[in-house]
């Protein structure tokens, strides 16, 4: 095992360029106010796993009936607040009713700039109309309900609902296209999905009605699709459609929660792994609840009075944790804004963040990349002094867009904590605490109490402080996923067949002299584009799917402003022309197949793809090429790979 948790000795190292310190008003009023109280808690947590997390789960969350054991961990599997019962919609709504019924809990904007407040009282009676109305459809406990709906309120109202009757959402991202929305209905075995005629995004209307009703015809157990009017009436036409409207018109205004053992599956959200198949991530929901509950309130020191904007979307798990769950179980404010961050202007961000007296703001680093080419002049039109905490996450922020997000957006004044976690954690696992560690740009600085993160290599030993290796979490933790919707042997492979026992996160990472991580990006074939998620596999088995190309390998290149870009070689069938047109071709045909945020920004022509005699693709000359560090002559049309496989040996 590592080290104990780091000393207060950071404050007076300057390891890694500048340090800030926690500001002095967050040391005094936060959750946790110093490092020595951080370090405190770690230790406790790694004494006495149990009695920490005990702690934790009975100060986050209403128990409708008390836990007897916090953990059974026989890994791969774990089972936390054995005997507990809870309702995740209860300790979102009803906890609230008595003391902020009348207080707003979503304040929504749409890219029209429609806007509209749920005060906590609206949202519970929605909530337990749908609830109704999904029982109505003969939903019950344990069945899965997929969501594909735009970013509106009526979103977080349907997860909640099935949250309330003990069924499983799960939530598939907007702008996915129509056959990724099959493929993943087909995998949960969905019966009901909730969708609208369409949603907004740069002025147009993202077609979703026919998306999903086309899901209806594909996948056999898909009994009905629920269609909201979004951008106009529905006038339901298909045999399994039935409006929203008339859905939850004359439901009563109260239902009572299903109380669901802790274990209880709560949601399936897929992402990307290394095959071409998504991965359906499996949450349930006492420790899910409680690690999102804690993480809401100790990093983002959200307080009830706040206004909390997540500008992720609910597709993605951040919208999940963070737009949803965390701040409302924590009797917040959230902000949910429907459209593109450009649309009409390119301070559309800044200008809700003015209107919205926004409080705290939490998003990724591409979006603050673009931002700080647009220049200061956008930010600088608005009052932004509502803000004070900023928070990133999605993938690494580079020093230069910290500081620029720190000085310009939060005018010196913010922290800003940069949150490290996945899906498949649940919640923030690798972050500073506001009021208590020290900032470095560019690292998530440490892991929370009670998360044992570690850097080792590939035979499992530590790595000397300053190395790169690769990150794993050593212990259990509440909200850790327990397994791949299906296929317990994925899950038990892909996450702890590394290292016994040990969660793999798929990333590399080290630590500096300080303990302090800095995270380096996936080891394995996923790929971050613009904070996305990508399976480089999926897009490759969808640019294989068109008849013109015989082979295909995908691979990530640094890019300024995306973090990574995508770089597909494509080798084509016998007699297909490499011309022009055919990328643009290509590159439309990844969009259909699999949404517009897996469109490659780059197709290269290759006559063959490099490989080792094993017949594996070498990746990481194709990485190097990709990414220009590697020189073939002329890149732009055909590439001789098999040449450089040559100079370059075996040694994949
Ligand atoms: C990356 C998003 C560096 C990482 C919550 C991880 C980060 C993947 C950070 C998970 C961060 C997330 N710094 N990299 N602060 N946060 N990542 O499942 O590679 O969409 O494995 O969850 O994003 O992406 P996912």
């Amino acid at each position: 095992m590592s080290e104990p948790a780091p000393s207060t000795e950071i404050h007076s190292v300057l390891s890694e360029g500048r340090v800030f310190p926690p500001p002095e008003s967050f040391s005094r009023a936060a959750h946790i106010r110093s490092l020595e109280e951080y370090g405190r808690l770690a230790l406790e947590a790694r004494r006495d796993p149990d009695a920490y997390w005990g702690a934790r789960a009975r100060e986050e969350i209403f128990w409708k009936e008390p836990f007897r054991t916090v953990l059974e961990w026989k890994p791969p599997d774990a089972r936390w607040f054995i005997e507990g019962k809870t309702n995740l919609s209860y300790n979102c709504l009803d906890r609230h009713l008595s003391t902020r019924r009348a207080q707003v809990a979503i304040r929504f904007e749409g890219e029209p700039e429609d806007r509209r407040n749920l005060t906590y009282g609206e949202l519970h009676r929605e909530v337990c109309r749908l609830a109704g109305g999904l029982k109505s459809l003969g939903v019950g406990k344990g069945d899965r309900v997929g969501i594909y709906l735009p970013q509106v309120p009526e979103a977080a109202v349907a997860m909640l609902a099935c949250a309330r009757i003990g069924a499983l959402h799960s939530v598939v991202f907007a702008g996915f296209s129509a056959e990724a929305l099959q493929e993943r209905m087909k995998d949960a075995g969905a019966k009901v999905l909730l969708t609208a005629d369409g949603g907004w995004r740069k002025g147009q209307v993202v077609p979703l009605r026919k998306n999903a009703l086309e899901a209806a015809r594909q996948v056999s157990t898909l009994e009905r699709v629920v269609v909201l009017g979004r951008t106009g009436a529905v006038a339901p036409s298909d045999p399994k459609e039935v409006s929203w409207a008339s859905l939850v018109s004359g439901q009563p205004e109260s239902l009572e929660p299903e109380w669901v053992e802790s274990e209880h599956p709560l949601f399936i959200l897929y992402t990307s792994g290394s095959t071409g198949k998504p991965k359906g991530v499996l949450h349930t929901t006492g420790g899910y609840s409680v690690n999102v509950s804690l993480t809401t309130r100790w990093v983002f020191d959200l307080k009830p009075d706040d206004i909390f904007w997540c500008t992720a979307d609910i597709g993605w798990v951040t919208g999940h944790s963070y737009v949803v769950y965390g701040p409302l179980m924590n009797g917040g404010t959230t902000v949910l804004y429907e459209g593109a961050p450009m649309t009409p202007g390119p301070d559309r961000f800044w200008d809700i963040v003015e209107r919205h007296r926004v409080n705290v703001f939490y998003t990724a680093p591409t979006a603050i990349r673009s931002f700080m080419r647009l220049g200061r002049e956008w930010p600088d039109r608005h009052d932004l002094s509502s803000l004070r905490l900023l928070g990133t996450v999605g993938e690494p922020i580079n020093p230069e867009a910290w500081i620029w997000y720190r000085e310009v957006i939060g005018g010196g004044r913010c922290p800003v904590v940069d949150t490290w976690w996945q899906t498949e954690t649940g919640a923030i696992m690798i972050t500073p605490l506001p009021g208590a560690t020290p900032t470095k740009p560019g690292s998530a600085t440490l892991p929370l109490p009670g998360i044992e993160a570690e850097v080792l290599d590939r035979h499992g030993r530590p790595v000397p402080r300053g190395q790169g290796g690769l990150l794993f979490v050593a212990r259990p933790w509440p909200s850790m996923l327990r397994t791949v919707y299906g296929d317990p042997e994925r899950y038990a492979k892909a996450y702890f067949g590394e290292q016994p026992g040990k969660y793999f996160t798929g990333d590399g990472a080290r630590q500096d002299e300080d303990g302090y991580f800095w995270l380096m990006g996936r080891v394995d074939d996923v790929v971050n584009v613009a904070g996305h998620r990508l399976g480089t596999a999926e897009v490759e088995s969808a640019l294989v799917a068109d008849g013109r190309v015989s082979e295909a390998a995908v691979v990530g290149r640094p890019d300024e402003l995306k973090g990574t870009a995508l770089v597909a070689f494509v080798t084509l069938k016998k007699g297909v022309e490499p011309k022009g047109e055919l990328r643009a071709e290509l590159a439309e045909h990844v969009t259909k197949l699999i949404g517009a945020i897996a469109r490659p920004d780059e197709i290269r022509f290759a006559e063959a793809l490099p490989k080792t005699r094993s017949g594996k693709i070498m990746r990481r000359l194709l990485r190097d090429v990709a990414s220009g560090r590697q020189t073939t002559g002329d890149t732009t049309t055909l590439e001789d790979l098999g040449v450089l496989a040559a100079l370059r040996g075996e040694e994949e």
